[in-house]
């Protein structure tokens, strides 16, 4: 093995396979060839160990606990930055100066009106429709309505695509969730920033103004920075392999909101909230970690480990301190998070999660903030997705900017019938 390459020898071949190193991380070995030069796939389910592609816009060490968006440390991020500045970090590469920034902001605060047939779409649904199916339905179907931003070779309608996600996200995802109580939709209201503007169109009632709370307005601020990208997740891969076929950055955005709805991704927040719910007191802790080390029982701790981090989530590590802070701030006396901090303490002592490096990760306390800010259960996943858009959407079109882009397509190992012959029914 030289600096720059890797031998494979396999029993009737010895290829030399290029390294391709980056400016952080390990070096990637690629395969591209081996197929053609040795006849063999790899074979690498859950892409684990499998680079997709390259990217400048967020790198982690799992190891370190080491989260950079666009080099910046996620710490120095959460403490003086805000979520708009980061969503523009994310798409332009550098921190905007002051002239940039403002002209985002009202790019941004002058696109976040919804088209008002989407109101007679979000009727279309029953009242109890879970709000991500809504909010996934919903921005797919914006490529109906802008057909001005569907040239995706074009650098200007990428960005007024990107605009418009970012956008219009918390006015759909508010509107979902005002569909779902009953109550008037609201409208944006411009001289409101973005987080307040949200929180806004999701408590305000006519009969009374809503008092903005700056407290909630922070801490939701500051979770959509931490949650606003993450590399290569399952639902940014889901993004860029959807883009990756030439479909608009709407269809793009809202597979990954499908995506991230999972419970083992972005659902995973809902999940922890009903977990705790479920386990109901610190008394019960002990008899819900034995039950997520027991593989027959299915149950595993929602909201602790993670693909990447086998350390501390440094996000999760800024989440639980800002979770005392903000229920502290808010007058909020939570008992589930009494169970979550005994659950932490006990999971952080038992082998099989310090052998197995389990730690929490971004979703086991943002539920609890979210709950202390009044938002809804089934609306922590649509949280989620609001702030990912800007990781989603950096990622979309970072993919189309970069050269030799292909359309994605894994191999397969088949382990199917061989081939056979067919036989007519009335011989079966
Ligand atoms: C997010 O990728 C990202 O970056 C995602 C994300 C982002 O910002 O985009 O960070 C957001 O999705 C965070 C993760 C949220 N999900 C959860 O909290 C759900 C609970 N956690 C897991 O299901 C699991 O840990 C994953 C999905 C997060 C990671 O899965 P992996 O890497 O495929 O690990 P695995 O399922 O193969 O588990 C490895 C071992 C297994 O035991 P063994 O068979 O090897 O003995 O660890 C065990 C698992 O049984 N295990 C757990 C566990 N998570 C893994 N056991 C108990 N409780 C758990 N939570």
């Amino acid at each position: 093995m030289s600096s720059n390459n890797v031998t494979l020898t396999t029993p009737d071949h010895s290829v030399s396979l290029p390294l391709v190193e980056g400016s952080l991380g390990p070096s990637c070995v690629d395969i591209a060839s081996i197929y053609r030069e040795t006849g063999h796939f790899t074979f690498d389910p859950g892409f684990a160990a499998t680079a997709s592609c390259k990217s400048a816009i967020t790198f982690i060490d799992g190891e370190k606990g080491v989260l950079l968006y666009r080099g910046y440390p996620i710490e120095q991020l959460a403490e003086q930055s805000r979520f708009l500045e980061v969503a523009y970090l994310l798409l332009e590469g550098e921190l905007p100066g002051t002239a940039e920034m403002a002209g985002f902001e009202d790019a941004v605060t002058h696109h976040t009106m919804m088209h008002e047939s989407l109101k007679n779409f979000l009727r279309g649904f029953h009242y109890d429709a879970h709000p991500m199916a809504m909010l996934c339905a919903s921005i797919a179907s914006l490529s109906a309505f802008y057909h001005d931003t569907l040239d995706i070779n074009d650098p200007a309608q990428r960005k007024l695509a990107a605009i418009r996600l970012i956008a219009k996200m918390p006015t759909i995802a508010a509107a979902a969730y005002r569909y779902s109580i009953g109550w008037p939709i609201r409208y944006p209201r411009n001289n409101l920033e973005y987080v307040d503007r949200f929180l806004h169109m999701m408590f305000e009632v006519p009969s009374e103004p809503l008092e903005m709370n700056p407290v909630a307005a922070k801490a939701l601020d500051l979770l959509f920075i931490l949650h606003a990208d993450h590399e290569q997740n399952a639902s940014t891969s889901t993004v860029r392999l959807v883009g990756s076929t030439g479909a608009n950055p709407y269809a793009s955005v809202a597979a990954g909101i499908a995506a991230l709805w999972g419970p083992a991704h972005g659902g995973a927040n809902e999940a922890v909230l009903k977990m705790l719910a479920e386990i109901g007191d610190a008394k019960n802790v002990d008899k819900a970690v034995a039950r997520a080390k027991d593989k027959e029982s299915g149950f595993r701790l929602m909201g602790f480990g993670h693909r990447v981090y086998k350390n501390f989530d440094p996000r999760a590590k800024i989440i639980r301190a800002m979770c005392h802070d903000v229920l502290d701030k808010l007058g909020v006396n939570d008992p589930l998070l009494e169970v979550a901090l005994k659950l932490e303490e006990a999971a952080l002592k038992d082998d099989y999660f310090i052998s197995h490096k389990l730690y929490p990760n971004v979703d086991f306390y943002s539920g609890l903030i979210y709950k202390a800010l009044k938002i809804p259960t089934e609306m922590f996943t649509v949280m989620f997705a609001i702030a990912r858009t800007a990781g989603w959407i950096a990622h979309w079109i970072e993919q189309h900017e970069m050269p030799g882009g292909r359309i994605g397509r894994p191999r397969q190992v088949y382990v199917g019938a061989e081939p056979r012959e067919y036989v007519a029914i009335d011989k079966r």
